[in-house]
């Protein structure tokens, strides 16, 4: 047996202790976890499964088909033939649902309800966690190395939850399908995408995954915290600089958004509010010479891009005179 396979059982077994009691959604789990130690498996694969879930029932299964999953020739897939399958590849649909035991039994006694097999996502009947292990069993590789103990692993996320196994287009890996599909539980960074100045999300130019890695990494970011999530794309302010200024060296989220603001460039304030959360004005040199207007004093402070008409290198600079951030 691989060590996949003996690390399903372990988990299994330790699901099928913690889980006995009277409560029906406890006993459908417990049966799952005792038909998976048992290995049950069909001889007749998805032909068996067919026979009952074809494309008259009102959940078609045959996209799967469609997708590299249905594959026989991608090595390692349920569907995989020959050399190509190794437990638990080739197991067909059972690679996934788990081995059927009594539930495709054509008749059935009176009155007795159908044997349960692992059913994923929104009617899911096993435990996030032992689903999980099921896709877990192929998928433990480079691209899940940080899946366990990620924000969504620990937030009881299924993979399913995100995933569609039985469609051609799995909408949450496509450019188009993936922010609907993250919004769905992320409605604030929906209504961020809408604000006046946003990443161009709108019209999905910029996805989620462009910053975010949906299996794990610190703040399910791609890119190890810090400015780099930023500096990837925006190379030309990564630095260093000649002349640093110390928050934009430090981190663009003091004064950016990274979803969406309604003030401009993203920021989180206005100029020169923005600046003056850190900067007095109070002995700036230049604010005694500056004309006051009847209504605003010193107004060349706030006009339109208040601290920005002299300092508008305010990423840093490297100007041999930039040390006020002015050229
Ligand atoms: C790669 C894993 C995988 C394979 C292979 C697979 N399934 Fe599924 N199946 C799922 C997932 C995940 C769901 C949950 C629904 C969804 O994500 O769309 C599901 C849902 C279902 C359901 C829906 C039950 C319901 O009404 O909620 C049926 C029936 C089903 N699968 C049958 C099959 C059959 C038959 C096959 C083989 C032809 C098969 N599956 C192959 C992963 C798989
Ligand atoms: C004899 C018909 C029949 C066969 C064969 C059969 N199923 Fe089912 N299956 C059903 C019925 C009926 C349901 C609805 C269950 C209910 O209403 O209790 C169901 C439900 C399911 C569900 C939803 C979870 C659950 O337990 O309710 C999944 C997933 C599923 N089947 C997958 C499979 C797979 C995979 C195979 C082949 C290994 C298979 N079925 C073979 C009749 C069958
Ligand atoms: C028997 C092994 C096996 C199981 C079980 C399995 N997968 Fe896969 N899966 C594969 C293989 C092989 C591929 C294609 C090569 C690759 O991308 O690694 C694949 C590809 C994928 C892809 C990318 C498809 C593409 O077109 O690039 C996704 C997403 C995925 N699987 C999700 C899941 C989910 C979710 C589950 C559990 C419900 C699951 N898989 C269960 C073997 C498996
Ligand atoms: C929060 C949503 C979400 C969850 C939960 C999730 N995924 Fe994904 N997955 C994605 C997105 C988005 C992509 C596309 C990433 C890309 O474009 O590179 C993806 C891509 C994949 C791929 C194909 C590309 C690759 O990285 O190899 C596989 C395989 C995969 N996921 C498997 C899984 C498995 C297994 C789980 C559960 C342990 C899981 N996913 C959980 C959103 C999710
Ligand atoms: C331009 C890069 C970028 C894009 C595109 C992006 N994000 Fe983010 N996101 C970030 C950064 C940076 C953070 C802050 C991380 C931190 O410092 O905690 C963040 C934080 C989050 C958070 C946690 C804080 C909060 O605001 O709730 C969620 C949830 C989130 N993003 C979801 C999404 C979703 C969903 C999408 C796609 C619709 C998306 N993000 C697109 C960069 C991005
Ligand atoms: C089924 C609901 C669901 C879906 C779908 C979903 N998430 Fe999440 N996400 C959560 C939960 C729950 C958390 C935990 C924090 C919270 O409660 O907001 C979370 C947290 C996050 C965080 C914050 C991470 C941190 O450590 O602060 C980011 C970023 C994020 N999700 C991005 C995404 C992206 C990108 C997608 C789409 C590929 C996505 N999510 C899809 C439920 C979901
Ligand atoms: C995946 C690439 C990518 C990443 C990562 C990225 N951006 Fe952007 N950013 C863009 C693109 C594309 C635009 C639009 C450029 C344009 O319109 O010329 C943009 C525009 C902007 C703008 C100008 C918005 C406006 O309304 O004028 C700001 C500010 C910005 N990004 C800040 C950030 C910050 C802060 C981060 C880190 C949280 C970040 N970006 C990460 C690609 C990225
Ligand atoms: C001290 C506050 C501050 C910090 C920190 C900061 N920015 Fe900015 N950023 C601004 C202001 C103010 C603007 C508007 C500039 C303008 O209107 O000319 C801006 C504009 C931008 C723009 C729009 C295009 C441009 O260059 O004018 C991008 C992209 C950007 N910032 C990215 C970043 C990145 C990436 C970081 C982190 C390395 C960062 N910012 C850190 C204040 C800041
Ligand atoms: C989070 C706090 C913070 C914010 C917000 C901030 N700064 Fe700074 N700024 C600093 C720090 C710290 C220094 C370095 C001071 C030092 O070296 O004495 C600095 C340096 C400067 C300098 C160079 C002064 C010198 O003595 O070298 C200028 C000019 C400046 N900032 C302008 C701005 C402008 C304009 C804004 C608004 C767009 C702004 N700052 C926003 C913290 C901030
Ligand atoms: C009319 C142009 C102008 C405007 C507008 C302006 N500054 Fe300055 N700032 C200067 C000049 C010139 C100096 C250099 C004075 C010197 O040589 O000592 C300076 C110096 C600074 C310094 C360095 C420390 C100091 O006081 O000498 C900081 C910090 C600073 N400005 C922040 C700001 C902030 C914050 C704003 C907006 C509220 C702002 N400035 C608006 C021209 C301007």
């Amino acid at each position: 047996m691989s060590r996949t396979a003996a690390s399903i059982l372990a988990l299994a077994a330790l699901l099928a202790t913690s889980l006995a009691s009277g409560d029906p959604a406890a006993d459908v789990h417990a049966t799952l976890v005792a038909k998976l130690a048992a290995g049950d498996y069909s001889r007749r694969g998805a032909d068996l499964c067919l026979t009952c879930h074809d494309e008259e029932e009102p959940f078609p299964t045959a996209a799967v088909f469609e997708t590299l999953h249905g594959h026989p020739h991608v090595a390692g897939s349920p569907f995989a033939q020959g050399s190509a399958a190794a437990y638990p590849a080739g197991l067909q649909c059972e690679a996934c649902h788990g081995p059927v035991g009594e539930h495709g039994r054509r008749i059935l006694r009176d009155g007795a309800a159908r044997e349960p097999i692992v059913n994923f996502g929104q009617r899911g009947n096993a435990a996030a966690d032992l689903q999980n292990q099921l896709c877990l069993a192929c998928h433990a590789d480079y691209g899940r190395a940080r899946w366990a103990g990620s924000t969504h692993e620990q937030a009881g996320l299924a993979c399913a939850d995100c995933h569609r196994v039985h469609a051609a287009v799995d909408a949450v890996r496509s450019r188009n399908g993936q922010a609907s599909q993250c919004v769905g539980c992320h409605a604030s960074v929906g209504a961020d995408m809408l604000k006046t100045s946003s990443h161009p999300m709108r019209r999905n130019q910029l996805i989620c995954r462009d910053c975010h890695d949906p299996h794990g990494g610190e703040a399910l970011l791609r890119d190890s915290a810090g400015n780099e999530a930023c500096t990837r794309c925006h190379a030309e302010l990564r630095g260093p600089f000649l002349w640093e200024h110390a928050p934009a060296a430090e981190d663009c989220g003091i004064c950016h958004e990274p979803h969406g603001a309604n003030q401009p460039a993203l920021l989180v304030r206005r100029a020169p509010q923005l600046c003056q959360a850190c900067h007095s004005s109070v002995g700036h040199r230049s604010w005694p010479q500056l004309p006051s207007s009847p209504a605003e004093p010193r107004a060349e402070f706030l006009f339109a891009n208040a601290c920005l008409n002299c300092h508008a290198q305010v990423h840093g600079s490297n100007h041999p005179s930039g040390n006020l951030l002015r050229r």
